[in-house]
């Protein structure tokens, strides 16, 4: 009969069917004493929290743990194939590389607000060779040293281990090195009869007869925006000058010597006098690297990855250029600066050993060596310089050993990103014509013995 059995709401008792669910609690309250009933509900409640609990947590255990990092988009794409290495290899995490702008310091300005929010939803830091100081200095990165041991750090390029560290603590694993490099067309000088250039006024001579000789365009490109790469191109110029920007151990200023002075005025005259063109003063490195590629400029600075694109299958200028160090005054050495990047790890993040399987992969020998051969980054664990098969393809990396140890690094002081930032202004006004180098470099000067806390 329908409604009498399996309708919503009915209880059946011999004989009879209750549809009527409060007479079901009266009949329940009458039969059972009330401790009976009150021990069947709380063991009831009990069973449902513990179910609901253990599924919660079981659901969670199957979701992978995703772990994030922000960083230049241009490097994102690179870097893309290696996550997806770790991902397949670790399907119980999942990497999340969030793209950011390409200048270097607009990475860190995302990620030093991010930090000031609280709770930055970086798991990992993807840290420029500069910026340790400051964020460890604050607190917001984990100290690594008890995951890493000297004896794990030997294999690491020196310069590279010493960015990472901060007082007593270590906070940056590194993942590839930098330093900067001149790029020139071997064709180019050919046809002029010119040698490489070795010093600064050899620089401006021969791209003046290949400007003068040949269709080409520009002499020399570089990066002279207002941001982080201006401030390691005066870096080099500057040390080839024999002068320097900051000591770091007694927090000498060099900016209002002489040797800095000149390096300004180089920068400023070499767009002056037409060898490189006025749209420098905005170009990244990205930008100086498409003049050169297209075949627009005889000579480039540039960090060593630069070498893969000119030389691709589909650059225009494959196979006509070489690098060499930087150019220098007469009497003085090349300098190339420091550069590199690395890993941090985020003093607030909820997965620290994820972050950390991440961190060990990307820096392991395997997968660096894959990026480095893949895209003429420069490895930071000395064997890879001398490794068959990255010679194989690139065998200027020998005499990239030697550049790396020599290399000139950025001062590591924690007000790194203002005495950089005040750099970055007054060089800036300087090749843009809107102050003389000298002034330009007595105003850097100052600021920055202010914002160091030394006399003027
Ligand atoms: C490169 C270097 C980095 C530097 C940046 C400036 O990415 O590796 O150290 O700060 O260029 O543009």
């Amino acid at each position: 009969m329908h409604g009498l059995c399996g309708e919503p709401g009915s209880v059946r008792f011999p004989g009879f069917v209750l549809r009527d669910r409060s007479l079901r609690f009266r009949l329940l309250s009458r039969f059972l004493p009330l401790r009976w009933r009150r021990l069947i509900w709380v063991s009831l409640a009990l069973l449902i929290t513990t179910a609901t609990l253990l599924f919660g947590s079981y659901v969670r255990a199957q979701q992978p743990v995703t772990i994030s990092f922000l960083l230049r988009a241009v490097e994102a794409d690179q870097m893309q194939g290696l996550a997806e290495q770790f991902m397949a290899e670790n399907p119980d995490i999942r990497i999340e590389m969030v793209r950011g702008p390409n200048a270097a310091d607009a990475v860190e300005n995302l990620y030093t607000t991010s930090f000031l929010l609280g709770d930055s939803p970086y798991d990992i830091l993807f840290s420029d060779v500069v910026w340790i100081p400051k964020f460890a200095a604050a607190g917001w990165l984990q100290d690594l040293s008890d995951r890493v041991s000297e004896a794990d750090l030997a294999d690491f390029l020196e310069a590279d281990v010493a960015a990472g560290q901060y007082k007593d603590g270590f906070y940056r694993m590194p993942f590839r090195s930098d330093m900067g490099m001149l790029y020139y067309r071997t064709d180019l000088l050919d046809q002029v009869g010119i040698a490489p250039p070795q010093t600064f006024s050899e620089l401006i001579s021969a791209s003046e007869a290949i400007q003068d000789q040949t269709d080409v365009d520009w002499g020399f490109v570089w990066q002279g925006l207002q941001y982080e790469g201006l401030v390691t191109n005066f870096v080099e110029i500057v040390a080839g000058y024999g002068g320097f920007w900051i000591d770091p151990d007694t927090l000498e200023v060099g900016l209002d010597q002489p040797a800095a002075i000149q390096a300004t005025e180089f920068m400023k005259g070499a767009i002056a006098q037409g060898i490189s063109p006025p749209g420098v003063t905005n170009y990244v490195e990205e930008d100086s690297l498409r003049q050169f590629e297209n075949g627009n400029a005889a000579f480039l600075r540039n960090w060593p990855y630069a070498w893969a694109e000119a030389n691709g299958d589909d650059s225009p200028v494959a196979g006509n250029i070489a690098l060499k160090p930087m150019v220098h005054a007469e009497g003085e050495q090349p300098a190339a600066c420091l550069g590199g990047w690395g890993f941090g790890i985020s003093a607030n993040t909820a997965h620290p050993e994820e972050a950390w399987r991440v961190v060990e992969f990307f820096t392991s020998p395997g997968p660096m060596k894959d990026f480095v051969t893949e895209f003429a980054y420069v490895p930071s664990r000395r064997a890879l310089f001398t490794d068959p098969e990255v010679l194989a393809k690139f065998p200027h990396y020998k005499q990239l050993l030697e550049v790396a140890d020599t290399a000139v690094p950025r001062p590591p002081v924690g007000q790194y990103a203002q005495v950089s930032d005040i750099l970055q202004r007054y060089l800036s006004a300087a090749i843009t014509d809107q102050m003389t180098p000298e002034a330009a470099m007595q105003a850097a000067a100052g600021e920055s013995r202010r914002v160091l806390g030394v006399e003027s």
